[in-house]
């Protein structure tokens, strides 16, 4: 397993390349609950030590806090060693009665939801906590000043922040006076269009975390199908063409720690391997190439 750096103003930690997206054990897609804790079990037996994690990521609004209460259990009932486990959660997203999404970025909101999603995973304090999408009727300020007050709570040891432009990441860092661990913004072969964030962070020392970066639940197996040159790079290499998305985004920086959602043991272990992929700079080029 390949390792990075996340954490910037004082808090450091060193993390698995590759993490784990908890989203598919927890929509109404999901698996049982014994198959989804084989699942985060076979992520974190194959090295991953970054499980990400929301609030949101639950069938609906009955439901709130399903995915840290699932993370929280396969943890307590994991054999090998929990203490080197980063969980990141996210807040800012609502779900209603139907199951649909919405958006609440108002400080006391954020505030409750960190509580909440502290009883959630049972912890003290929760590794990186991101704000999980600016809302249209709040001020960013106010939501990322939130964010700051329970980063100097101590509530929350890192701060993250999702789906934001350049010009909000440079906002929220500047909020949490140069302390902003972590960006997650979409990332994938079908989705590129956040490589001026992602450049922005690599400049700054801000962990990015590519989300959906298989294309999204269900979707990952049209990645050899819209861009064939992944399929020959993975023919080059013995791997997949999923391990070799996941490997061209490892190969843009650092920085960069992409989360791969499995609702399947298979599907984690194939993806922690992708981390000790090492592509060559023209296999790079040839990929980012490849642009539809
Ligand atoms: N911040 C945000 O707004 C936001 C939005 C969306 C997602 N996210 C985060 O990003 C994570 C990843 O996104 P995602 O789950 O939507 O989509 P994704 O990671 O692009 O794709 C997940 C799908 O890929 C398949 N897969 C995973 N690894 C594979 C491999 N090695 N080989 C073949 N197939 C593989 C899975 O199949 P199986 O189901 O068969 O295992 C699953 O259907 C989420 O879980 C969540 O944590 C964040």
């Amino acid at each position: 397993m390949r390792y990075r750096e996340v954490g910037r103003g004082g808090h450091v930690v060193r993390i698995s390349a590759i993490g784990l997206g908890e989203m598919p054990l927890s929509l109404r897609s999901r698996p049982d609950e014994e198959q989804a804790i084989r699942t985060i079990h076979a992520s974190l037996d194959a090295g991953v030590t970054l499980i990400d994690t929301a609030d949101a990521y639950c069938a609906d609004s009955r439901d709130v806090g399903h995915g840290e209460r699932l993370v929280a259990k396969a943890l307590a009932s994991y054999g090998g060693d929990t203490s080197v486990i980063l969980v990141a959660t996210k807040g800012g997203h609502t779900r209603t009665e139907g199951g649909g999404w919405g958006r609440d970025g108002r400080p006391e909101y954020l505030k409750r939801a960190a509580e909440a999603s502290l009883k959630a995973l049972g912890v003290d304090a929760i590794g990186l906590y991101q704000f999980h999408r600016p809302d249209p009727n709040v001020p960013y300020a106010d939501s990322v000043g939130a964010i700051k007050e329970l980063l100097d709570e101590g509530k929350i040891l890192m701060a993250g922040v999702s789906n934001a432009s350049v010009e909000q990441i440079r906002q929220a860092d500047e909020i949490l006076g140069g302390a902003l661990a972590g960006v997650q913004n979409e990332l994938s072969p079908s989705f590129r269009s956040s490589e001026g964030e992602l450049a922005y962070t690599r400049e700054h020392g801000i962990a990015f975390l590519p989300w959906s970066p298989l294309g999204g639940i269900g979707n990952a197996d049209q990645i050899e199908r819209d861009y064939p040159i992944f399929a020959q790079v993975a023919h080059d290499h013995g791997v997949t063409p999923q391990q070799v998305t996941l490997a061209w985004l490892l190969a843009k920086g650092d920085n960069v720690i992409p989360i791969p959602g499995s609702s399947r043991p298979e599907t984690a272990t194939a993806s922690a391997a992708a981390a000790d992929i090492n592509l060559t700079t023209d296999e790079v080029a040839a990929l980012d190439g490849s642009s539809r």
